[in-house]
């Protein structure tokens, strides 16, 4: 495969390690000091916000065009790994960023483009992405959320559930349901906004980890939208919704992989520090067995999500399966990787005084999100490559 064009785009270019030095630079002087804050009460990182939109790095993806910085699939991949390898509930600033509007940047007319992705690349406004609700979680086409017609508006009610950044976004991309009988093509997608008339929030959700990323329901209640908020045509919102997961499980990916080398990295410092026996445990070879293991799965795991990242970049046919593929591998390396290092602080990973723990907890997120890992095995069989 060598020198073949397809294993040259899995590489990383200087511009992308350039990017991932400046990004890890900011998130360890920026974001890390208030990561366990963050955590331990549950509120949104502010810090990380302000220091990702100082530096221009809260939606990277979006295009030139619109003001943004036109980052390439790849790099929005570094941004969000090196966010998440400090902090995983600020990484989700630039994911649902780029969760939120990839629909109206892959379906949108020019002029919603123009109105929503401006604030969006200059940091005024945060994107968020309703799928979900209390009945239709895997069975996304079984959403009740509808949307009526009338006149020149369109009038949404309905619930939505577990939406990421839930009140501190400005922009809401909606999926509701236009024509009842048609399931999956009777759904279209809207671009709702925080200030809209009947648009309302839950309590946040109490989760086990992600504790810094807000997760509410969205109430809709009569909300009256102009009907050139409507993302694409009548009926193309669920297709909508998946083309856009295709891209966004790889950013997922990245989350995970970033909370992985967090915890690996702790882990191999704290292990040359512990001493037992009258040595460095990093000297016994079983712990050092442990740490290639950790580091095998995470390097596998990368370098699948920077592949699907390039396809994602080219919009290649299989992307689809890739996208699903890298979600899954990474998420559950990342779960496995986080528990291991748990394993090799002993007592001291189990307690909140190491981070280690909150990784662990952050990490179990990313097998669920944006399809679980059993629906992400589906989309695979169902794509499989030819
Ligand atoms: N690209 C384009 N169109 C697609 C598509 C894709 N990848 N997948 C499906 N479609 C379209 C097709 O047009 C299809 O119609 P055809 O029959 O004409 O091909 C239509 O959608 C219906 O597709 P399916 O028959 O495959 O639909 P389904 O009801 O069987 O559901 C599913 C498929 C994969 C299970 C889907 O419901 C799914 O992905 N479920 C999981 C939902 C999910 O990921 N939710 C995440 C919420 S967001 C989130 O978690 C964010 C966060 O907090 C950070």
């Amino acid at each position: 495969m060598a020198g073949s064009p397809d294993f040259d785009l899995y590489r990383t270019s200087e511009e992308h390690d350039m990017l991932r030095e400046t990004v890890r630079a900011l998130a360890e002087a920026k974001i890390a000091p208030y990561a366990a804050e963050v955590d331990e009460q549950a509120r949104f990182p502010r810090e990380a916000l302000d220091a990702l939109v100082a530096a221009d790095l809260q939606a990277v993806h979006v295009p030139e065009a619109f003001g943004g910085a036109g980052a390439d699939a790849l790099a929005t991949v570094i941004v969000i790994e090196e966010v998440a390898r400090v902090c995983a509930s600020s990484s989700l600033i630039p994911a649902v960023n780029k969760l939120g509007s990839l629909p109206v940047i892959l379906s949108g007319s020019e002029d919603l483009k123009k109105k929503y992705l401006a604030p969006l690349a200059k940091g005024e406004a945060m994107f968020s992405y309703c799928l979900s609700e209390p009945d239709a979680g895997s069975d996304a086409a079984g959403m009740k959320t509808r949307a009526v017609r009338d006149g020149d508006y369109w009038v949404l009610n309905g619930v939505k559930r577990w939406i990421t950044n839930a009140g501190e976004s400005e922009y809401y991309t909606v999926m509701a349901v236009t024509d009842p009988e048609k399931r999956s093509k009777g759904i279209s997608a809207f671009v709702v906004e925080k200030s809209d008339e009947g648009v309302s929030f839950g309590a946040p959700e109490k989760k086990l980890g992600i504790k810094g990323s807000p997760t509410r329901e969205v109430y809709l209640d009569n909300v009256r939208i102009p009907a050139d908020r409507m993302i694409g045509a009548e009926g193309t919102g669920f297709a909508t919704a998946m083309k856009t997961l295709d891209h966004t499980r790889i950013t997922i990916a990245a989350q995970a992989l970033g909370i992985a080398q967090g915890a690996l990295d702790y882990a191999k410092g704290y292990v040359q520090e512990r001493k037992q026996f009258g040595k460095p445990i990093g000297d016994f070879q079983g712990v050092q067995f442990m740490l290639a293991d950790m580091a095998m799965k995470l390097e596998a795991a990368r370098q699948l999500t920077y592949a699907a990242a390039a396809k994602s970049e080219r919009v290649d046919a299989d992307l689809t399966f890739f996208g699903a593929a890298a979600k899954c591998y990474a998420s559950d390396a990342a779960m496995e990787i986080t528990l291991d290092a748990i394993q090799l602080l002993g007592g001291y990973g189990y307690t909140r005084d190491y981070p280690v723990e909150r990784m662990m907890r952050d990490a179990k997120i990313t097998q669920l999100y944006e399809g679980t890992n059993q629906i992400q095995r589906i989309v695979m069989a169902r794509n499989l490559p030819k």
